[in-house]
């Protein structure tokens, strides 16, 4: 008997020696020191024994057992000691690392020059309005002064959006120009507002040309505005957008919803004026339309030209935006290519 426990116990220890997992060492306890235990079948085999050996064997046993459970309990803590310390390694923070950085957005630079323009015009007291991009036939051409027969219908190759009967002309806007019909219409003058927005027109692609783009919209409708406010706004406007030393020039043209109607050239910023490839030799570059306003559009809106008049321009936000930045080709406005987007 004394051979058989010093077998168990050799063979335990051993066992427990190396093992290498909780469980194991578990299923050692059980096969060990459990109910159906080999040392508990020992304990039991005792009453074979002659009646003076028991306390002596037994002892024997107890003895074992308590060595056996000690060496668990020290295996098991030290397993979990280094499970902890395995642990507690791996999930060290290095907070010498340097951070990953992650990419902030840009600002387009449409955005950052209608931006510009919006600060340059609240600067001079203007309103930032919006109007639909959905518009009526009636907004869009009637109210400007450009019936259904007129030629500058077909000029603003127009998308029109298909609605059900009775609904009247639906349409992409083709400028911004309507927005000064739905502002004279809520009758608040005087007024003075800018509009920038998508525009639409049925146009091919290519380097100057884009089915949407953007506009900025002016008008200042109050008693007693003359062509001189007109000039003396949009000359200010262009020093401001462009540098101190920008000149202005005012060339004759047509628009349907002013009379008289302009063109403003600035002075070239390239050269200063002297002529470089940049304005193609004149000098002068053109930047936007401008009038006053038509007395038959304001009638129409319900202002009456007797006592108001006024002054309107529209500007091209892309046309800016290329001009200002030196960019040759208005498809890059659109692609969206990051690293484009990322020098502005
Ligand atoms: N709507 C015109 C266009 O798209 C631009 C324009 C010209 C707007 C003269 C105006 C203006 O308000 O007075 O070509």
């Amino acid at each position: 008997m004394k051979a058989r426990l010093e077998q168990i116990r050799e063979r335990a220890l051993s066992q427990i020696k190396g093992c290498e997992t909780a469980e194991k060492l578990n299923e050692i306890r059980v096969a060990v020191l459990g109910k159906k235990g080999e040392l508990t079948d020992l304990l039991k085999s005792m009453r074979d024994l002659a009646p003076e050996e028991r306390p002596k064997v037994g002892q024997m046993v107890n003895d074992t057992r308590a060595e056996i459970e000690k060496v668990l309990e020290e295996t098991k803590a030290k397993m979990e000691k280094a499970l902890r310390e395995a642990r507690m390694k791996a999930e060290v923070i290095d907070v010498t690392l340097p951070g990953s950085r992650s990419e902030l957005g840009h600002r387009h630079p449409d955005t950052i020059v209608q931006e510009e323009v919006e600060r340059i015009f609240v600067g001079m007291g203007y309103e930032v309005v919006e109007g639909p991009e959905v518009e009526k036939d009636y907004y869009n051409f009637e109210a400007l002064n450009i019936p259904a027969d007129h030629p500058a219908k077909d000029e603003q190759d127009t998308f029109y959006v298909a609605c059900a009967p009775g609904a009247g002309d639906l349409l992409l806007r083709t400028q911004t120009s309507g927005v000064q019909v739905h502002e004279m219409e809520k009758g608040r003058l005087p007024n003075r507002m800018i509009a920038p927005g998508r525009v639409y027109r049925s146009d091919e692609v290519d380097a100057t040309h884009s089915p949407c783009f953007h506009q900025i919209e002016g008008l200042v409708i109050d008693r007693h505005i003359t062509f001189a406010d007109l000039k003396g706004t949009l000359a200010e406007f262009a020093r401001e957008l462009f540098g101190e030393k920008t000149g202005v020039k005012f060339r004759p043209h047509h628009f349907p919803f002013t009379e008289p109607s302009a063109e403003m050239d600035v002075s070239c910023f390239k050269c200063g004026g002297s002529g470089c490839r940049f304005c193609k030799g004149s000098g002068w570059i053109e930047i936007l339309g401008c009038g006053m306003v038509h007395p038959h559009v304001l009638e129409m809106s319900g202002i009456d030209p007797e006592e108001y008049t006024g002054f309107a321009f529209g500007v091209g936000l892309e046309r800016i935006t290329l001009l200002k930045y030196e960019i040759d080709d208005m498809r890059l406005l659109y692609e969206n290519d990051i690293r484009f987007l990322k020098q502005f």
